[in-house]
């Protein structure tokens, strides 16, 4: 039987100011994927099981308080469906609480594989809708953002409620991911940004304003195939997300290390407080940049190409 994939995903630009209606920009990261597929070799009458191959656990559909149980079961409910008397290899690459759409990834392959197990096949559009709801369980309020670029895999210009907007990639760019190795839940972060709007509209609402006008000049800048342009945008983004009190030292610091290595642009990626940023390189500073951010500190490093 078929192994299912997904990917890991970049925002690049309008995280948290996506969850008020403003666009986002975001990408797949390919080389850090996901995987489920049927368990061979497994005696049947055992029910439902996820072995999970990274946490070396196999955990059962029933099992109560368990995330991946917990998917399982809503993706079932979703399908219609019982749980299907088989064992469900899952694997992932992708670091968890970090900003690169780990949930979501798992969430859609093992939507895929229970869909085609069961024989009830889904749409990318139905198993969209699906991880949505998954995210809704883990992130609070979720935007739909990283369901959106996990399931189709392709870089979108996303408005959350409205129809998703493939992005055309008019030059491919290069990027450098750092890992602070803080991971930080994105629930909290988000509803951080939720009481300061709250208690300070007037101050709050101008800067979700500011993220989505940069998000509106990056995604002309991406389409035209001048990449090299969005490197002042993003320094602008992380800014702006520093003041929605969703920056951090760690991420501070490796934005700094990135700049005085030479990246054309860097920011924090995706909830922050932790998590991932990411740096806009060009191909003779990549390995440079690389460098000086673990030397800064990160945990890892991931390079990775945005193709046109
Ligand atoms: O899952 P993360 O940490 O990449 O964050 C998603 C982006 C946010 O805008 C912070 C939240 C959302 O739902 O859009």
């Amino acid at each position: 039987m078929t192994t299912f994939s997904a990917p890991a995903k970049i925002i690049l630009f309008g995280e948290h100011a996506v969850v008020y209606g403003h666009p986002a920009i975001a990408v797949p990261f390919s080389a850090l994927r996901a995987s489920a597929e049927v368990h061979k070799n497994n005696p049947p009458g055992q029910g439902l099981l996820i072995v999970a191959g990274d946490l070396q656990k196999t955990i059962r559909v029933e099992d109560a308080g368990n995330v991946l149980a917990e998917m399982s079961r809503l993706i079932l409910k979703q399908l219609g469906a019982s749980p299907p008397d088989v064992p469900i290899s899952l694997r992932s690459t992708i670091p968890v609480a970090s900003g690169l759409g780990s949930g979501a990834a798992i969430a859609s392959v093992l939507g895929r594989v229970l869909s085609a197990v069961v024989n009830h096949p889904l749409s990318d559009d139905a198993l969209n809708q699906i991880v949505y709801e998954i995210e809704k369980l883990h992130h609070g309020t979720p935007s739909g953002i990283d369901n959106t670029v996990v399931v189709y895999e392709q870089p979108i210009y996303f408005v959350r409620d409205q129809a998703i907007q493939r992005l055309k990639i008019g030059q491919s760019f290069q990027l450098v991911a750092a890992d602070t190795g803080k991971s930080a839940p994105t629930r909290i972060s988000v509803g951080d940004v939720r009481k300061l709007y709250e208690a300070n509209p007037a101050k709050i609402q101008p800067v979700l304003n500011s993220i989505g006008q940069i998000v509106e000049q990056a995604r002309q800048i991406i389409e035209y195939g001048n990449p090299d342009a969005l490197g002042p945008l993003m320094l602008q983004n992380h800014l702006l997300l520093s003041e929605l009190t969703v920056s951090s030292p760690e991420l501070d610091a490796l934005v700094d290390a990135a700049m005085n290595a030479g990246a054309l642009g860097a920011k924090l990626s995706g909830g922050g407080r932790g998590g991932n940023m990411i740096a806009l390189v060009a191909a003779d500073t990549a390995e440079y940049v690389g460098q000086a951010l673990l030397a800064a500190g990160a945990a890892r490093i991931y390079h990775t190409t945005v193709t046109a």
